[in-house]
């Protein structure tokens, strides 16, 4: 509980300026007013929060400047760690896929020892935003299609950055509200014209996951929801937020959000933009300094009130009590520095996790040990600062690569190296050197994709093919017909179904962070048994997108051979891989799905247990999957909706039973008048590796 009194003797003492300068945040990394006129401000009260700066002895100095002030009121000092400060771990969508919340926690709380040392206090992390179109570039930083996911993904990075108290733990930010994920197109900053029902069951939930996880922080995003800008949308930041979730932490604009609020058009000036914002709850203001410029006439005009304004910094204030820095504002200098691997361990482990095995035929992997000659073929193959994909503040140049992963795994192998083509840029030069190397070889490992920076912010993709020459690249690496291991860089899906039908086994790789060529290796050699899983449908063909498993029922499903259905004329019905996906070097059955008991009703839940066999000659890890569809309802629902994973690992030959559990309000929906409901009559549950429909085992009950 934050000290109630204290924050509200300090703003009964403060002028409009010094409340101002408590919403004001500014990028350290590029003041609008250049530096010294920043530390001008800090002296004077003007500026309450700091980002894209770390390290304690310079935000330290900093801090100092700000203590000087009249009422010395320490900053905040925020940067995004979006997955990971100076070790970096696999990508959001990546990491996903491992579909394991506990890993998830763990690399929070392990970049918290990290970000805490190097003075941070606030992470705009973690990013929530479902996306089911991979064009956006920003589907990179978040887990994926799915809702349930999204939503345990965020309440155990919430867990895993803010700790039991904030004073031990970083204050996080679940961003970006609302429905970012679903801009136009795919394009940033865009528009998300979806319904209210949309909004309600698939964009919100995770927010509201992590506002009963404890969230100190909430970000609007850049995009408008059905014409209203998030960043003036005081029906999600004020109705939904604070009156109905109880969210009581601080609500912080995006970067310049506020003064955008004019190109909208929903703002003639910075005054109304200001006053706007405010009024529709957003406390801080970031890096456009709308609040310290607009807010002062905002008062006089009278579009806005002091009451207004003192609810916004009691909010920042509070913040500031309950993250211990009205007491100790200073970062110690005198921790012991972490040891320079500290989470390498973790950080392999995580990458190879997430890695996703998409194929394996011929029984090209795991790699033979006695494999005598490997071509690492690629731009990907072997360059560190690649492997980090967006966002690596502290991470420095240097990860490991498939190159070096595989000399360090197999030592007793000639690991040959060509590069073969420039990630982006077109040029057939390297090609024939490659090939050259590929006849040499045993096995071909093919490492393409995108570029890093074409993951994250402002990075919409068009055309979700390879750039530059890489696809000549690899057909011709492939004609040369040994087999081959195609390794898909990327921070999203990539249509490459000419590569998934001609190499021998393909692996998702995304962007594993800096231990991913060793997470890599231990995956190619076995070292490691594959278990990672598609957190996002991977669509053969930009024309497929949105594609996603809990899709609604139509009245046309789709069905091969029938003309008149929910079908493209020119493309597969299917997706490339099923949301799930993911091969192991076993194989596992699921059988004898139940459902006890038959009939509930009222608050009983209802059990359903799966056995989970491995049927191959290797130990593995299997995450079930259980869906829900809901047949007869008032309104059509998704073919499967994810209720619940586990995971099970098995001995070969071994047999488990998988239980989950759901109750009423696992069975609710929203009603035609938008309120939660229950509605009596059938359920069916299906159970299985997969959204693959085929696949999964059913069973029946019914609630009364
Ligand atoms: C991004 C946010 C990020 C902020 C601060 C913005 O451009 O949209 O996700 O937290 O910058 O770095």
């Amino acid at each position: 509980m934050a000290d109630k009194d204290r924050v509200e003797r300090l703003l009964a003492s403060m002028t409009l300026e010094e409340k101002l300068g408590q919403l004001n945040m500014i990028d350290a990394g590029a003041p609008p007013m250049g530096e010294p006129e920043m530390e001008r401000q800090l002296a004077a009260g003007r500026i309450g929060s700091l980002l894209n700066i770390h390290g304690a002895e310079r935000l330290n100095r900093l801090q100092k400047i700000a203590m000087e002030s009249r009422l010395k009121i320490p900053l905040i000092f925020g940067l995004d760690v979006l997955h990971g400060h100076r070790t970096i771990f696999p990508l959001p969508i990546a990491e996903a896929c491992a579909f394991d919340p506990e890993l998830w926690e763990r690399t929070a709380k392990a970049s918290v020892e990290e970000t805490t040392r190097a003075a941070i206090t606030l992470t705009f992390a973690p990013m929530l935003d479902v996306c089911r179109d991979p064009r956006w570039g920003r589907i990179a930083e978040g887990p994926g299609e799915d809702t349930l996911v999204t939503s345990r993904y965020a309440e155990a990075k919430v867990r895993g950055f803010q700790g039991k108290t904030l004073r031990e733990g970083v204050a996080a930010t679940a961003k970006h509200m609302g429905a970012y994920g679903a801009v136009a197109a795919g394009r940033d900053y865009g528009s998300a014209d979806i319904s209210e029902r949309q909004l309600a069951e698939v964009y919100l939930p995770p927010f509201e996951a992590a506002v009963k996880a404890g969230v100190a922080a909430i970000m609007p995003s850049f995009n408008d929801v059905s014409g209203i800008p998030a960043t003036a949308h005081g029906a999600l930041l004020n109705d939904l937020l604070r009156a109905k979730w109880g969210f009581d932490g601080i609500v912080v604009s995006d970067y310049t959000a506020v003064v955008e609020l004019i190109a909208h058009g929903v703002a003639g000036d910075l005054v109304e933009a200001s006053a706007l914002a405010l009024k529709s709850g957003v406390d801080i203001d970031m890096q456009d300094e709308a609040y310290v410029r607009g807010l002062p006439d905002a008062l006089k005009r009278g579009l806005i009130v002091m009451a207004d304004i003192d609810r916004a910094v009691r909010r920042v204030l509070t913040l500031k009590e309950r993250l211990g820095l009205l007491d100790d504002p200073y970062a110690s200098t005198s921790a012991p520095p972490l040891p320079a691997n500290n989470h390498d361990a973790l950080a392999r482990d995580a990458a190879r996790r997430s890695a996703v095995l998409l194929k394996n035929e011929n029984s090209v992997l795991p790699l033979k040990p006695d494999t005598r000659r490997i071509a690492v073929i690629g731009p990907l193959g072997d360059d560190p600062l690649q492997m980090f994909g967006c966002w690596f503040a502290a991470a420095g140049m240097d990860s490991a690569t498939v190159v070096r992963g595989l000399r360090a795994a197999l030592p007793q192998a000639e690991i040959a190296h060509e590069v073969g083509a420039h990630i982006e840029e077109p040029g057939e030069a390297g090609i024939a050197a490659a090939v050259a190397a590929a006849r040499k070889a045993d096995v071909v490992i093919l490492c393409v994709g995108e570029k890093k920076e074409w993951t994250g912010e402002a990075q919409g993709r068009g055309h979700l093919g390879l750039p530059g020459s890489q696809r000549e690249l690899a057909e011709a690496v492939l004609a040369v017909c040994k087999p081959t291991v195609a390794i898909v860089f990327a921070g999203r899906p990539l249509t490459l179904p000419w590569l998934f039908e001609r190499a021998d086994a393909a692996l998702a790789g995304w962007f594993l962070g800096s231990e991913a060529g060793y997470g890599i290796a231990d995956v190619l050699t076995g070292a490691w048994n594959p278990s990672g899983k598609l957190s996002v449908t991977w669509p053969h063909d930009v024309g497929q997108i949105p594609i996603f498993y809990s899709h609604r029922a139509t009245g046309r499903p789709a069905a091969p051979n029938v003309y008149y259905c929910n079908r493209h004329a020119d493309l597969p019905i299917e997706p490339q891989f099923h949301f799930g996906h993911g091969l192991s070097y076993t194989r596992f059955a699921v059988t004898k799905l139940s459902a006890t008991p038959a009939e509930i009703s009222g608050d009983e839940p209802v059990t359903i247990e799966a056995a989970v066999a491995n049927e191959g000659s290797v130990a593995g890890e299997e995450t079930l999957f259980l869906f829900l569809r809901d047949p007869v309802a008032s309104v059509a629902r998704p073919v499967l909706e994810l209720k619940d994973f586990a995971k099970a690992m098995l001995k070969p030959g071994e047999s488990k039973t998988v239980r989950f559990a759901l109750s009423r309000k696992d069975l609710a929906l929203l009603g035609r008048d938008l309120k939660s409901c229950v509605e009596p009559g059938e359920f069916q549950v299906f159970v299985g590796g997969s959204a693959e429909r085929c696949k999964l085992v059913s069973a029946t009950f019914r609630y009364k």
